[in-house]
């Protein structure tokens, strides 16, 4: 019998890179194959979230498929993660509300999602004022005991938190309280420029590239030829290798910058191959599949939370 639930959210917002693999995707399946026979696992594709920040309906419908089967390809096992979209699931618009309804207006303002948007000088849409309650409402659905996220995530937990504190108080223990589960990550993965990699500075070594892709990536990475080796390659490249193995190879060959992206290059692309193939093999057929499979299995739980909620807010008649 299963005890505990594990649930995550992931915004369709773009291709993955080597800094997602190994600081999100990476730790989520380390924590899946530890915990597959003790827990449930949902993992569900926020793109009402997206939609906070993407204005092109072609792109986020490709973002959504693209997601899924990058998920599937790096080791995601439909048969015994629940994986579904959130907007297939209309039950997570109906309790976001009711937990809008719970908090207060400065509370929201308080949210880094909003705050920094604000602090930029940028307009924020109402969704993204509301955004933390969608979320809560994405993890308080499914009696959620464990979310595992990046630290950028940990305030939107304390919302939820402070959202079935506000519910429970009016209503009585109906939901139930969850906690992060911070992703350890690697640290901070350079980019091909040594800074962050990110999507947002066009510095990534895509996880899906092809050969030449990952290659080309590699040989761009800035290398800084004042030090003893080439520091932002050896950062990448210890993601593949162990400390010992690396030193032994960067004193072999110091200064040889060329020879140490071939090796990085081979390195990559051995861990990327397997899972470029799989992922090749996923169509969008597939993809619709198990997202009306998941949606299902996710309503069974989802439902049940809601019509406690609702019969506890006096709407059920
Ligand atoms: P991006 O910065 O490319 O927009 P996201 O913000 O969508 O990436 O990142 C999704 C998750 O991937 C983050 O929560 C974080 O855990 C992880 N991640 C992204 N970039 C890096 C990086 N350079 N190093 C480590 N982890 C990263
Ligand atoms: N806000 C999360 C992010 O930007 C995505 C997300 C939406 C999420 N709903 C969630 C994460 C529920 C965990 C649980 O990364």
């Amino acid at each position: 019998m299963k005890t505990t639930t594990i649930l995550t959210g992931l915004k369709p917002s773009g291709d993955l890179h080597i800094g997602n693999y190994f600081g999100s995707i990476k730790p989520f399946l380390d924590l899946y194959n530890e915990q597959k026979d003790s827990a449930n696992f949902f993992l569900m594709v926020a793109d009402y979230h997206a939609l906070t920040t993407v204005r092109d309906g072609s792109i986020l419908r490709r973002n959504i498929y693209n997601i899924v089967r990058d998920y599937l390809a790096t080791g995601v096992d439909p048969n015994t993660v629940t994986l579904f979209r959130q907007s297939d699931n209309s039950d997570h618009l109906e309790l976001g509300w009711i937990l809008d309804c719970m908090v207060s207006v400065p509370f929201l303002m308080l949210a880094h999602s909003y705050k920094d948007k604000i602090a930029k000088g940028l307009d924020a849409n109402a969704g993204l004022f509301t955004y933390p309650m969608l979320m809560a409402a994405d993890i308080l659905l499914y009696n959620t005991d464990l979310v595992p996220v990046g630290e950028d995530q940990r305030q939107h937990l304390e919302y939820a938190r402070e959202a079935v504190t506000k519910f429970n108080n009016a209503y009585g223990q109906i939901l139930k309280e969850p906690k992060e589960v911070i992703l350890k990550n690697v640290g901070v993965i350079p980019g091909l420029d040594g800074q962050k990699m990110s999507k947002s500075y066009g510095n990534t070594i895509p996880l899906f590239g092809t050969r030449e892709e990952i290659q080309k990536a590699v040989m761009s990475i800035v290398t800084d030829s004042t030090g003893e080796r080439p520091e932002n390659v050896y950062a990448i490249h210890s993601l593949f290798r162990s400390k010992g193995q690396l030193e032994s190879l960067y004193s072999e060959h110091v200064g040889q910058y060329k020879y140490l992206k071939e090796a990085l290059i081979e390195d990559i692309d051995s861990l990327v191959a397997p899972m470029r193939e799989k992922r090749n093999d996923i169509n969008d057929g597939d993809i619709r599949k198990i997202l009306v499979e998941g949606v299902e299995k996710a309503k069974i739980q989802s439902t049940d939370t809601l019509r406690k909620v609702r019969d506890a807010i006096g709407i059920n008649i």
